[in-house]
């Protein structure tokens, strides 16, 4: 998620359990072609002192974003060069700077250029290549056509964010629009997985979003942030308990501090702390977390986890 997840936040829940694959946030063509370097540091985090975060490496697709097909083939090669293991591309994003430049959302009202955007990354990479896109812009009317088009310009699978683009990300997703995504492949004859995105809060919810869509696989964004340990549970693992919960933020404190230096490191920690609600640390209310927002060294914040992770939670008195 673009401003928010980075490679060290990917690879430390990926070592959390029960995640199949990894995505890269979007990373624009513009006037050139995306360089190797830039996909190099989407999918990797340095060596230094991350406690072997590189030894699970799930496999992680670099995503691309583009208004057309130019520098597209090139900026695949260069993702591919950079080791990753698929090439994924945006056409959801709703984000008016985006759309304004007739990127990511604002394609799903042209599915011939969807295609050839698809066909041209396929040209520069041996890789395969996917596709995000939501049920539509302001309504799903094109949503079959937009699919089918995928699937016929090769696309390796395809994932739906079950909201239009008008919904953002705050109305109840609509997952009807990824069952009606996988009849209508399904009946034309192709076999590509449907991945399904939108709305999973829980767990059990990545069981119902299957169950109910009959989707192949799910992709989860917002929640992971709120409880890193959803995969391991969905997955059929235990939920975290306190002392694990609390160890979770600092153990990304620390990876982020040893990537990319202590200030960087402290503002994911806040970021992190806005969402995070495993193990129930904030039950006792809001305040303790708007006090470890202002808290102005990381210090002040690890020491409350510490402390945090050995208490036990205040009983209910209703
Ligand atoms: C701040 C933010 C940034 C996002 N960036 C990306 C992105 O770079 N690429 C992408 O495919 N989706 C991006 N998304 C969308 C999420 O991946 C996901 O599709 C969406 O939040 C719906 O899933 P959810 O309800 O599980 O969060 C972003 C979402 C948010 C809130």
């Amino acid at each position: 998620m673009e401003g928010i997840t980075d490679p060290v936040f990917r690879r430390l829940v990926s070592r959390t359990g029960g995640v199949a694959a990894l995505c890269s946030e979007f990373l624009r063509i513009s006037v050139s072609p995306v360089p190797e370097r830039i996909c190099r540091r989407h999918l990797a985090v340095t060596d230094a002192g991350d406690d072997g975060l590189r030894q699970v490496r799930l496999p992680t697709a670099i995503q691309l974003m583009a208004a057309g097909c130019e520098h597209v083939p090139e900026s695949a090669a260069h993702a591919e060069c950079a080791g990753a293991d698929w090439i994924d591309l945006n056409f959801g994003c709703p984000a008016p700077v985006v759309f304004g430049k007739c990127a990511g959302s604002a394609l799903l009202a042209l599915p011939e250029r969807m295609s050839a955007i698809v066909r041209a990354a396929r040209s520069g990479t041996t890789l395969p290549v996917t596709a995000k896109i939501r049920a539509g812009i302001t309504d799903e009317r094109l949503l079959e056509e937009n699919l089918l088009a995928l699937a016929e310009a090769g696309a390796a699978a395809v994932t739906i964010h079950a909201r239009l683009r008008i919904q953002g990300y705050h109305q109840p997703a609509s997952w009807h629009w990824i069952a009606q995504g996988v009849r209508v492949l399904r009946a034309a004859g192709y076999r590509l997985p449907v991945v399904g995105n939108g709305g999973v809060e829980r767990a059990d919810q990545v069981a119902e979003m299957r169950r109910l869509t009959g989707c192949d696989a799910v992709m989860v964004g917002r929640a992971v942030l709120a409880d890193p340990f959803l995969f391991r549970v969905a997955a059929g693992g235990p939920a975290p308990d306190r002392r694990e919960a609390a160890e979770w933020p600092m153990r990304y404190y620390e990876a982020e501090a040893a990537a990319h230096g202590g200030s960087r490191a402290l503002a994911k920690l806040k970021q992190q702390l806005c969402w995070y609600r495993a193990g129930d640390l904030f039950a006792d209310g809001e305040a303790q977390r708007k006090m470890l927002l202002r808290a102005r060294s990381a210090s002040e914040i690890l020491s409350w986890l510490v402390a945090a992770g050995v208490s036990r939670p205040r009983a209910s008195c209703d």
